[in-house]
């Protein structure tokens, strides 16, 4: 091994800028063992990977500098992700907590005087409710609107559950579950009710809000919510 020459194997002999005996450097990136017969400690110096200590910036512009990047990278990477929060985030949720006006087959506010014109006795017709979820609105037997609203939505799987006017229930198509002519349970599978909400009137237009009271239907919590 006399004749050999040991070098870093990240330094290659063109990227030595200077290789000075015994000299330490301010841009030593490493020592060498050359040997030419004769076994010399060396060190290596690489000007070209050096700078000036006059022109690193200070501790204020590399805070700057990395504030502008955090800035550049943040602003395009928020704009990606809104669209994915806006479709993530249920439609109806803005609704959920005070009231929303119920909407009908067509997407139009309802109307109680108009609905009452086209909707007769025992009527019980999908609008849609909180969350937008189908919701049946009710009309009494006396032609007035119920102060409840049903929601269709299945207690046993989650199937929009048809109103079968001859048999005067919820009639189930999935499971063969039935609830009476309020929405309460009456065959299973379901294992509860149909949710309840208020049908208020405010300003001529049906008010769908939530109903957080006794379940008149069954005197117990609503399971709901
Ligand atoms: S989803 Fe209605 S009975 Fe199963």
């Amino acid at each position: 091994m006399a004749s050999s020459t040991l070098l870093s194997p990240a330094i290659t002999p063109s990227q030595l800028g200077s290789v000075k005996n015994g000299m330490n450097l301010p841009s030593l990136s490493g020592f060498a063992r050359i040997s030419n017969g004769k076994d010399k400690r060396m060190k290596v110096s690489c000007m070209a990977t050096s700078i000036p200590a006059d022109r690193v910036p200070d501790m204020g512009k590399r805070k700057l500098m990395n504030l502008l990047l955090l800035g550049a990278i943040a602003l395009p990477s928020g704009g990606m992700l809104y669209p994915y929060t806006y479709f993530l985030v249920p439609p109806g949720s803005g609704g959920g907590g005070g009231g929303i006006v119920a909407k009908d087959a067509l997407g139009n506010d309802v109307i109680v005087s108009e609905w009452l014109k086209t909707h007769g006795p025992n009527d019980r017709t999908l609008t849609q409710g909180l969350k937008g979820d189908p919701t049946y609105l009710v009309v009494e037997n006396d032609r007035t609107l119920a102060t409840y609203g049903i929601n269709a939505v299945c207690t046993h799987l989650g199937c929009v559950v048809p109103w079968n006017a001859a048999e005067n229930k919820f009639m189930c198509p999935c499971h063969g579950s039935q609830y009476n002519n309020q929405g309460k349970v009456v065959r299973g599978p379901a294992p509860l009710s149909l949710a309840l909400a208020h049908a208020d009137i405010d300003d001529g237009k049906v008010l769908f809000v939530p109903w957080v009271e006794t379940d008149f239907r069954t005197g117990e919590d609503p399971w709901w919510h």
